[in-house]
């Protein structure tokens, strides 16, 4: 097979699909997925910046107020996965800035994206947190973000 075509099969099988404003989603690392999407969806690395990222996976132990701690291999190559895929080069030079607790759903970016989002629908029972992303992105453990599959529970 021609090289360039294998390559292609293979982004598609990974999942590696579409460009949203430039923010393109990377195809998970299988660790990562692992070890990082079964409390909650594995988050796109871009949305948060590399030092966010870093301290992060330095406070696992105390993680959000669970212990999310890892073997140090996995932990290296998550990390370091984190570290090479992480945002930081988005024009708005205000959302590269690491936001508070190093939440995604902290950051102005975030915000801004989910402003026509009612105060009061973030608590409804089916959602519970900004954090559980899936609850609205229904196809948010393929790392699909898209206007279209998006369904707000009422
Ligand atoms: C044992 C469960 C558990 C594991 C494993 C876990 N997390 Fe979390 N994580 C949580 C909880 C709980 C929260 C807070 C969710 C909330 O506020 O609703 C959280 C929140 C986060 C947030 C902030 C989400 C936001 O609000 O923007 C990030 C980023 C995050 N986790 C990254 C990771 C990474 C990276 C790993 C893998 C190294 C990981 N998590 C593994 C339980 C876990
Ligand atoms: C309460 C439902 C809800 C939750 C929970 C939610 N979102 Fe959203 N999200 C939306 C809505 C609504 C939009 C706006 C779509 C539009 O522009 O019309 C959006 C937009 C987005 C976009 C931009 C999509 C695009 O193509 O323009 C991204 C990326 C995104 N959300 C990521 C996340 C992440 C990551 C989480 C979890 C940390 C999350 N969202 C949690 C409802 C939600």
């Amino acid at each position: 097979m021609k090289p360039i075509l294998f390559a292609l099969l293979l982004a598609a099988a990974n999942g590696a699909t579409h460009a949203d404003e430039g923010r393109s989603a990377v195809a998970l690392l299988p660790a990562y997925k692992a070890e990082c999407g079964s409390c909650h969806v594995a988050f796109p690395p871009r949305l948060l910046p590399a030092e966010s990222w870093q301290r992060l996976m330095g406070g696992l132990p105390k993680h959000f107020g669970v212990d999310a701690s890892l073997d140090a291999a996995p932990q290296k190559a998550i990390a370091d996965w984190l570290q090479a895929h992480a945002g930081g080069a988005r024009k708005r030079p205000a959302e590269n800035a690491a936001p508070p607790e190093d939440r995604i759903t902290r950051g102005a970016w975030f915000q801004r994206e989910h402003d026509e989002v009612a105060a009061d629908a973030w608590k409804r029972p089916a959602i519970k947190s900004a954090s559980n992303c899936g609850a609205c992105h229904t196809q948010a453990e393929q790392g699909d973000f898209s206007e279209r599959n998006i369904r707000i529970p009422r």
